[in-house]
């Protein structure tokens, strides 16, 4: 899901070259908008955090760009191709570290497992929108 930050600064195209010059398949994508509500149940999981109020209102300030992708080893090569959640901390050359502009508003944020990327992929996509 590539994030309001990067949404708003225009670098939703620059992003999609990198992830397909990486080898993921788009198979499914569209841009649209998390009321603060469904922003908080996309990141339920962080509920308990001190950042979960800030993060919500962060992801409910703009339009999003949520993708289902499709490669072999996704999950580890997308989170390599990320970099770091902190864009201080991201390796050189990563989405993070060309567009991210802090923890909070870091461009981009990819699922952390097979089982996490089916649920989230179903957050956002009917099997009718995925081919
Ligand atoms: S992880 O790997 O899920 O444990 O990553 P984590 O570092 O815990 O971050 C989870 C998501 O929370 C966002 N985050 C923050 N938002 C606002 N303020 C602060 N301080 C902060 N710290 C972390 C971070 O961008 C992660 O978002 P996603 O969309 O999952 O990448």
């Amino acid at each position: 899901m590539i994030k309001p930050d990067a949404v708003g600064a225009g670098n939703t195209g620059a992003i999609i070259k990198m992830i397909e010059e990486a080898g993921f398949k788009i198979v499914a994508m569209k841009k649209t908008y998390m009321s603060k509500e469904r922003a908080g149940q996309f990141y339920a999981v962080h509920k308990e955090r001190p950042f979960y109020q800030d993060l919500t209102n962060y992801m409910s300030s703009g339009p999003i760009v949520p993708m289902i992708l499709e490669k072999d080893n996704a999950v580890e090569d997308f989170r390599k191709l990320i970099g770091a959640t902190n864009p201080q901390d991201a390796a050189e050359g990563t989405i993070r570290k060309l567009f991210a502009k802090s923890i909070e508003a870091n461009a981009i944020h990819g699922s952390d497992s097979d089982e996490n990327a089916e649920i989230e992929g179903r957050f956002f996509f009917a099997d009718v929108e995925k081919f």
